[in-house]
């Protein structure tokens, strides 16, 4: 598995911390910035996470903004991505389990680091379930290429 991350200014202190957290655990990342506390534009590391993960089953993305909103709707407008924020543990384990979601977003001003940290753990370690939710995983994709029906 690997992982790949991205945030604005936003969520740059979370992101940093989850780093630290991926080298402690020797997990292969990759950061797609930004780096410092200058203004930049979420949509930016959105698209550069999102295009990584998409079509990529082994790879995992991690965004952080302000809030971890306009840095999931910009990654949910990437073809196959499944971007989810999250602000607490049972969101982060569920969202793998249930939607099969291949981007959590999480805000840096909504939540600490050691929240983020745990929730990125508890992401990165929960398998999706398959079964009754692969039909509605499915359906989400239907909907995104047009051919969802009622
Ligand atoms: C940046 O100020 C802020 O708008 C951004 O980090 C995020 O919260 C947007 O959803």
């Amino acid at each position: 598995m690997k992982v790949v991350l991205g945030c604005d200014h936003g969520g740059l202190n979370i992101k940093n911390a989850i780093i630290e957290y991926l080298k402690e655990k020797n997990i292969d990342f990759t950061d797609f910035g930004c780096y410092t506390e200058e203004s930049v534009d979420y949509p930016v590391y959105a698209y550069k996470v999102a295009t990584a993960v998409a079509g990529e089953s082994d790879v995992l993305g991690i965004l952080c903004c302000g809030t971890g909103i306009g840095i999931s709707m910009a990654a949910n407008k990437v073809k196959g991505i499944r971007a989810a924020v999250c602000t607490n543990e049972f969101m982060a384990e569920m969202t793998r389990r249930h939607n099969d979601s291949n981007i959590i977003c999480m805000g840096g001003r909504i939540i600490d680091e050691a929240t983020a940290v745990k929730l990125a753990d508890i992401f990165l370690s929960t398998e999706f379930e398959g079964e009754r939710h692969t039909k509605r995983v499915d359906m989400i994709t239907a909907i995104e290429d047009g051919t969802f029906t009622l």
